[in-house]
């Protein structure tokens, strides 16, 4: 669904000779063992990458995780004249040589992953299975973009920002670098302020396989240095990942900054709804709605935050989905039964608690204990009872009656985001009207809506969502090219 899916697909689509990543294999279950064996020598590891400020751990109170400098807005304009300076080498290289480094940056991905996954669950609060799926895409990012590079027809542009938020620390910071490197532009680097660690040993294996230190520069800190980038960086095209209003704020900057043609890929916050209708098959969609509103403790921009249950069976429905999300554990990230663990930091935990607390009704499995929010359900009348996208835990839950359903739209439509839609029906003409009536990027159908596969599931919103192209996709690389958007050969 979306203007995102409309566009013609070349030939020669995802690339057939490249494989998601090699070792883990979404079909087989996670040798836990195996993988336990990979971290363990960095369980309780304090990565020094200098020494000005310190990392907490979320969902352990006291835990250092490590320290580093942030970036001062003197480094951010060093930055910015160095890559000027290299970019002209880089992008005279053939997109093969490019997307062998990077390829090398995958394999080197792959053997530091124990290390890399030590550092999402203490830094970020990933669980098992979100480490190794974010490790998996970082890695898919890698590969995919490599191989894409080959079939640009454009120049690339110069120096390009790139920004990242938290919540994919490595996936989404390594997938904006390696897709502006290997369209042959030099980057700016800049990663979410509560999650620098890992963007610094990222860095620092792309560099060991080859980019050269002048191409790609980390500028760590929070969003005073995202917006020095944009002010002072003179980047010839921005992409950013994070939420909608910081967007904006970058779009204005660019406008104040920046030459004006100077692209904003901008992937952003959704307010995204799954509904269940009287055919659905209540065991699948509970399960589904319970992964997409709660996995990764609902911080993911995919996340469901509304949804809406057909009043024939709503009662029953309800009933098992709260004995569902009573099933949930939450705690310690790095325990094999643990389902979600703590909201990213104090003041995410704050925004989100001011929420609940102000909705009687809201309905809790079990206590808060720390920056653990615990998955929340809360009645509504529908999505425009949301004022903005809750980041968080939280499941909105609205019923309809046959014969609204054009109605629910509407208002689904109305709210002007578009990132992600979850529709559970058995009935194809349901599934037809619904999939052009929608205006959301991804559409998932009898299925959770969280978790888009790199080459496989293009991944972006319209609207307020994001501009697009799709990350992981095949229009996604042209966007850092001279090129216009979906100029691809193939
Ligand atoms: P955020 O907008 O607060 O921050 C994102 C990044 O922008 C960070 O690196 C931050 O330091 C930087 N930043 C903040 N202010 C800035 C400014 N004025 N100028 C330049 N940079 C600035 O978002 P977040 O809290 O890190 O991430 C959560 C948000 O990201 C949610 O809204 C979520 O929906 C969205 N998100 C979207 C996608 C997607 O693909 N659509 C994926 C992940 C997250
Ligand atoms: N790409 C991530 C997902 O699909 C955000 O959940």
């Amino acid at each position: 669904a979306g203007p995102n899916a409309k566009i013609a697909r070349p030939a020669g689509l995802y690339a057939p000779e490249r494989r998601n990543s090699r070792g883990w294999d979404v079909n087989e279950p996670v040798d836990l063992a195996a993988l336990e064996a990979m971290r363990a020598p960095f369980a309780d590891h304090v990565w020094h990458f200098g020494s000005a400020q310190a990392v907490a751990n979320p969902a352990r109170a006291g835990d250092v995780v490590g320290h580093y400098d942030p970036a001062r807005v003197e480094d951010v304009r060093a930055a910015a004249a160095a890559a000027r300076n290299a970019a002209p080498d880089w992008a005279a290289r053939p997109a093969k040589d490019r997307g062998a480094i990077l390829t090398r940056a995958a394999e080197l991905y792959e053997a530091h992953g124990g290390e890399l996954m030590a550092i999402l669950a203490r830094e970020a609060g990933k669980t098992i299975g979100d480490c190794v799926s974010e490790l998996r895409e970082a890695v898919d990012f890698l590969r995919y973009y490599a191989l894409e590079a080959e079939r640009l027809a454009a120049p690339p542009r110069g120096v390009f920002a790139c920004i990242s938020p938290w919540n994919f620390p490595l996936a989404i910071f390594t997938g904006q670098i390696a897709a502006a490197l290997s369209a042959g532009n030099a980057v700016l680097a800049k990663p979410a302020g509560q999650t620098p660690l890992i963007a610094l040993r990222a860095v620092a294996l792309l560099k060991e396989a080859g980019v050269p230190a002048d191409v790609l520069h980390l500028l760590p800190g929070g969003g005073e240095i995202g917006a020095a980038v944009i002010a002072e960086g003179g980047a010839d095209g921005v992409c950013f990942t994070g939420s909608t209003a910081t967007a904006q704020a970058i779009h204005r900057s660019m406008a104040d900054h920046l030459a004006p043609d100077a692209p904003l890929i901008a992937e952003t916050g959704g307010l995204n709804a799954m509904i269940v209708d009287s055919t659905a098959l209540p065991e699948q969609a509970v399960r589904d709605a319970v992964m997409s509103a709660f996995g990764s403790a609902g911080q993911r921009c995919s996340a469901a935050r509304v949804l809406y249950v057909q009043e024939d069976i709503a009662a029953p429905f309800m009933e098992m989905l709260k004995g569902a999300t009573a099933e949930l554990t939450q705690g310690d990230p790095w325990q094999a039964d643990t389902d979600l663990g703590p909201v990213i930091d104090q003041m995410a935990y704050d925004t989100i608690a001011e929420h609940v607390t102000s909705r009687a009704d809201a309905w809790q499995p079990y206590p808060a204990r720390g920056l653990m929010h615990p998955p929340t359900i809360i009645p509504v009348t529908g999505i425009e009872a949301l004022e903005r996208e809750v980041f968080g835990p939280v499941l909105h839950v609205a019923t309809f009656k046959a014969g609204q359903l054009d109605r629910v739209i509407a208002q689904i439509n109305g709210r002007g985001y578009g990132l992600t839609f979850g529709l559970h029906t058995r009935l194809g003409a349901r599934i037809a009207k619904l999939s052009d009536a929608v205006a959301a990027g991804n559409l998932y159908v009898n299925r959770n809506q969280i978790g888009a596969v790199v080459g496989s599931q293009p991944f972006g919103g319209e609207g307020l969502s994001g501009t697009g192209p799709k990350a992981g996709g095949p229009h996604y690389m042209a966007r850092f090219t001279q090129g216009a958007q979906g100029a691809v050969e193939g």
